[in-house]
């Protein structure tokens, strides 16, 4: 922020023209809620500064309008292999069709968000910028691809667009920073729990759902949230900020022959703790990314790493896939590096989220979570899922955990109690499920609900049975199918269940039910949506095309809706 002070001169009244009629549209395309959030904070802040700010969904954007805009700010997240969000989908696909229009009045702006550890980063984002400036846009500012540590570089990017806006608009910059300063003081002083301000919660119990002999072990944690002012609405997630696997440091500190009692500074505040602190709780050590491999080269001198992590290199993936940092430091010594160049190669420590399975109305002041446990071999090691196998083998009642409450308001139950709701999630994925239920159940809703349910075996896998036969009962629940994988000789999937009641779930969607998947994204949630699509297709006598405008009428009516992981 440039101007201090709250006045502005006789001069600059007079001549600065009023930026209040100045409107930004700021549209966002969100998963799980982060670039929602941004996107909402963006436009506080641009109203506090004097401009008109419109906030929506790409998906609630009329695409006929994007002539008329002259300011365009793009928030959007990347998920799985470079695809948009869901609610992104249908303004992503008309902008870069051939009906997208010339756009020479439009300035613009991305701020995009993304994972590093994945390859196509940001690449959603990147995507929009390059194809609005195809179309004739000017850059208003330069694209900012954010980690999963996004608050920073959002807040500068934000900061960014508000001065180019102020330029171009006459607006100075110092006007727009003593608005948005008043807005500060106006901000409420209570703490608030939020991602950079987790709470630190008791578990209240941890069991593990799964039989004896299963090939799994899922957990259901209870957790208290007693004091943190925390609620949250069924399809909302809770993060959990973990701890590194104590093994895994301690083996990583030696392997460096450094002192786990040296103190490092972890952050540009100049937070300081010892490194085996901070390689427990600050920064993450499980997973390997580009930008670490371009950090690292620089304190050794083996070839190998060069050229792995040279742009373009071809075996760089595979050699990420799977390793961690002792890998990597095992691999390519010797090292010249310090504790402290060492700790300042690597990413701070991102939260895991984990859809709720509780409700909170049926269950004050607590949070119901259901945890697969992730356990695996690769290149000769046993690994571990760093959130689940703390939750799995570290936590015991009484112990507490850092967390706080994600709220997605793309994953909800209906606003009217009566509409049907059809309900895929098989394994860990039934989780929000369970959620609905609770609460339909407290609030004595009337709407259908049709529950399908898959896991490996029914004996030892059937998640919550006991809670799913008396919603049955109650009639909470009108209906309910399972697919056990592993029971038969021939593998039997949710979609096959689905498939089977074809014409009884068709006429539910014709009936207005809401669809909801939860769960494995790579390979369940994609079959389970083109079984969808045929369903509608054959049941309501349409072709392809037409099935997939009924299913993206649906969405954009929030009737389908997915929480894919
Ligand atoms: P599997 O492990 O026998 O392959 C929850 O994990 C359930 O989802 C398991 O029964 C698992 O079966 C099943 N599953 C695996 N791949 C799937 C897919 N592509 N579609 C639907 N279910 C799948």
């Amino acid at each position: 922020v440039i101007g201090t002070s709250g006045e502005q001169t006789a001069e600059q009244i007079v001549t600065a023209p009023q930026p209040v009629s100045k409107v930004v549209t700021i549209l966002y395309g969100s998963q799980t809620g982060n670039a929602q959030r941004l996107a909402e904070g963006a436009g506080k802040k641009l109203e506090a500064s004097g401009y008109k700010a419109e906030v929506m969904s790409m998906n609630d954007f009329k695409p006929n309008n994007l002539k008329k805009l002259n300011n365009l700010l793009i928030v959007v997240s990347t998920h799985g292999e470079g695809d948009p969000p869901d609610n992104a989908l249908s303004f992503h696909e008309f902008l870069h069709g051939r009906r997208a229009p010339k756009l020479e009045n439009l300035q613009f702006s991305v701020l995009a968000l993304g994972d590093s550890s994945y390859e196509f980063f940001c690449e959603t984002g990147k995507q929009f910028d390059a194809r609005l400036e195809e179309l004739g846009g000017t850059r208003l500012y330069p694209r900012f691809d954010c980690d999963l540590d996004y608050d920073e570089p959002a807040a500068e990017w934000l900061q960014g667009v508000l001065s180019s806006l102020g330029e171009t608009h006459g607006q100075s910059a110092s006007a727009a920073g003593t608005s948005s300063q008043h807005a500060a003081v106006t901000q409420p002083t209570e703490v608030e729990y939020s991602r950079t301000n987790p709470f630190r919660a008791e578990v209240l119990a941890n069991i593990n759902l799964n039989g004896r002999g299963s090939n799994k072990e899922t957990r259901h944690l209870e957790i208290s949230l007693e004091g943190s002012g925390l609620s949250y609405k069924p399809g909302d997630s809770l993060g959990i900020i973990p701890e590194n696997d104590p093994e895994l440091v301690h083996e990583l500190i030696g392997e460096l022959a450094f002192n786990p009692d040296e103190t490092v500074i972890v952050n540009k505040q100049g937070d300081g703790m010892s490194l085996k602190q901070a390689l427990s709780t600050y920064f993450e050590i499980t997973v390997l990314t580009k930008p670490l491999l371009e950090k690292a080269v620089k304190f050794t001198e083996n070839q190998q790493l060069h050229e792995l992590a040279a742009p373009g290199s071809e075996g760089q993936k595979a050699y990420m896939e799977g390793r961690d940092l002792l890998d990597l430091v095992r691999d390519f010594g010797p090292w010249s590096f310090s504790a402290q160049e060492f700790v300042s190669i690597l990413r701070k420590m991102p939260a895991r989220l984990y859809s709720i399975a509780s409700s909170f109305e049926a269950n004050p002041d607590e949070v119901h979570l259901t945890i697969g446990t992730v356990r695996y071999e690769a290149h000769g090691r046993d690994r571990k899922g760093v959130c689940s196998v703390m939750c799995a083998e570290r936590l015991q009642p009484g112990d507490t955990v850092l967390v706080y409450v994600q709220h997605n308001p793309n994953f909800k139950l209906p606003e009217n109690p009566e509409t049907p709701v059809i309900m895929v999630g098989p394994g860990t994925g039934v989780a929000p499920f369970r959620a609905f239920m609770q609460e339909r159940e407290e609030s004595g809703a009337e709407g259908k609900a049709w529950m399908i349910f898959g896991d490996q075996h029914f004996v030892t896998d059937f998640l919550y049975q006991i809670e799913w036969q008396k919603w049955l009962k109650e009639g909470v629940l009108t209906r309910m199918d399972v697919a056990f994988s592993r029971d038969t000789s021939e593998k039997v999937y949710v979609q096959h269940r689905m498939l089977e009641q074809s014409k009884e779930l068709f006429k539910w969607l014709e009936e207005g039910a809401a669809f909801y998947i939860c769960g494995d994204e790579k390979n369940m949630a994609h079959d389970v949506h083109h079984t969808l699509l045929e369903i509608i297709a054959s049941e309501g006598g349409m072709s392809l095309d037409r099935a997939e405008e009924y299913l993206a009428a649906m969405q954009q009516q929030k009737r389908y809706q997915r929480d894919v992981y």
